[in-house]
């Protein structure tokens, strides 16, 4: 029964007063475009995972089968998130009830991952943990988050997550000699790349971004320095995707210097932490976090403690993909209109410039209200995803105001409509724009003003 269960994929779920997935994010479930050959998502995977079996002794373990359904356990304890962190609340996080959410990271699986590791064997029976040479995985995945409406946000999008693993041994001379592999690559491939360490910390200046105890200062600065020479090869070689495709295209192309940066970071599971930015279009971009994995990860998978060294990364794929293929629009990347998607069948491995094809017009209407109870923007902008669905192109607080004499706080949001297929009639959006002003009235007692 709907009222009592959630149906996902044929199973059943019972919900609870957390309950907050909605038809049209369930509906994305199981699409998978990490695994679909004609999505230019599946490329940025696959070129990732290329470049990190190419620059490391040891191939990659490759989970990309997850399912989005995990504990609460898996996203947010085991990875030592704080009981009151905001990415736990239901504004930001799709609950199915209170034990399951749709992951709203790939760390969700850092934990599993590794303990498979741990129970694997080589062909010698010999632990493969206990291998010297570092052992990695890379997971790719969809995750889920609440979030604003805007051209770069969409409720679902993909993540890889990867890590690199030493068994606290020889590892150092091992982990040494990987980073003077990668640096010679480097050299080679990216003469012209410059990484620059920016020394502030970004969100939280008060917490502490220091190498963990058990791990010499030795251990700390070759395992930071093999998890930046790795992404920053990662990153630059698709770049370099991109600009040998321009030069294929056009004689007098001339490959434009890549700047990069690393600027500290924090997260719960990782110390110290760090974000890559790179520059590009004249702007700097967050592409990634990144950190030395702290040793309650490995605890949790019944790792010996204090037995590994190791690192850790996660990227966003959508907004890299719409970056090198210049995609301007995020909902593109679910499209299945023929303009689009024939733009992609059999190109898989290559990065090109895509080709905008005609839009159809915005239309935008205010909706004011006052409100009787606490509303996050958050809500609202998830009753516009469920009734505008694809048509949503953004939705914003453009005012806010407390009237005195009424006690009551006002808002007003803008929201734009526009159908990438075809044109859509002005009766069609005060339709749909009716139907979210019914949704706020009855679900968060908003009154309507004008
Ligand atoms: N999960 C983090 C995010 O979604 C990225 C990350 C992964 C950071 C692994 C550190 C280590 O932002």
């Amino acid at each position: 029964n709907s009222n009592t269960h959630t149906t996902i994929l044929n199973k059943h779920y019972p919900k609870s007063s957390i309950t907050n997935v909605t038809p049209n994010i369930i509906k994305h479930i199981g699409l998978n475009l990490h695994n679909n050959k004609n999505s230019p998502i599946y490329t940025i995977r696959q070129l990732i995972e290329d470049t990190f079996d190419a620059s490391s002794y040891r191939k990659f373990d490759k989970y990309n089968n997850f399912g989005p359904i995990v504990t609460v356990k898996k996203n947010f304890d085991d990875l030592g998130f704080p009981k009151d962190h905001v990415g736990r609340s239901k504004t930001d996080t799709y609950y199915i009830n209170d034990e399951l959410l749709l992951r709203t990271h790939t760390s969700a699986h850092e934990v599993e991952c590794f303990k498979n590791l741990s129970k694997s064997k080589d062909h010698n029976n010999k632990s493969i943990s206990s291998l010297v040479n570092g052992h990695g995985y890379l997971i790719s995945a969809d995750v889920y988050r609440r979030d604003e409406i805007d051209k770069t946000h969409y409720p679902v999008f993909h993540q890889m997550e990867g890590t690199k693993t030493w068994n606290r041994f020889t590892h150092n001379e091992v982990i040494e000699s990987e980073v003077n592999k990668m640096d010679q690559l480097m050299k080679k491939n990216f003469p012209s790349l410059t990484v620059e360490d920016v020394d502030y910390i970004k969100d939280d200046a008060t917490h502490q971004n220091s190498k963990q105890d058990y791990m010499t200062d030795l251990e700390t600065e070759l395992v930071v320095k093999h998890m930046k020479k790795s992404l920053e090869l990662v990153v630059a070689t698709l770049l370099k995707h991109r600009y040998d495709h321009d030069a294929s295209k056009d004689k007098n192309f001339k490959n434009p210097d890549i700047k990069m940066r690393w600027i500290e970071a924090y997260f719960p599971w990782t110390r110290p932490s760090f974000e890559l930015e790179i520059y590009y279009n004249n702007e700097w971009l967050e592409v990634l976090g990144c950190g030395v994995t702290k040793n309650s990860v490995f605890t949790n998978a019944d790792m010996a403690s204090e037995s590994q060294v190791g690192w850790a990364f996660g990227i966003g794929i959508d907004r890299l993909a719409m970056l090198l293929y210049n995609i301007k629009d995020i909902r593109l990347l679910w499209s299945q209109d023929n303009r689009f998607t024939s733009q992609f069948e059999g190109k898989e491995g290559t990065i090109f410039e895509f080709k905008p094809f005609s839009t159809y017009g915005i239309t935008s209407r205010d909706i004011s209200f006052f409100l009787t109870k606490e509303l996050n923007p958050n809500d609202v902008m998830e009753i516009v995803r469920d009734e505008a669905q694809s048509w949503c192109y953004s939705c914003t607080l453009v005012d806010e105001f407390f009237n005195k004499k009424m006690n009551k706080k006002s808002q007003t949001y803008r929201i734009s409509y526009q159908n990438l297929e075809r044109n859509i009639t002005t009766a069609e959006i005060n339709e749909i724009n009716d139907k979210v002003v019914d949704r706020l009235i009855k679900e968060f007692e908003i009154q309507p003003r004008n």
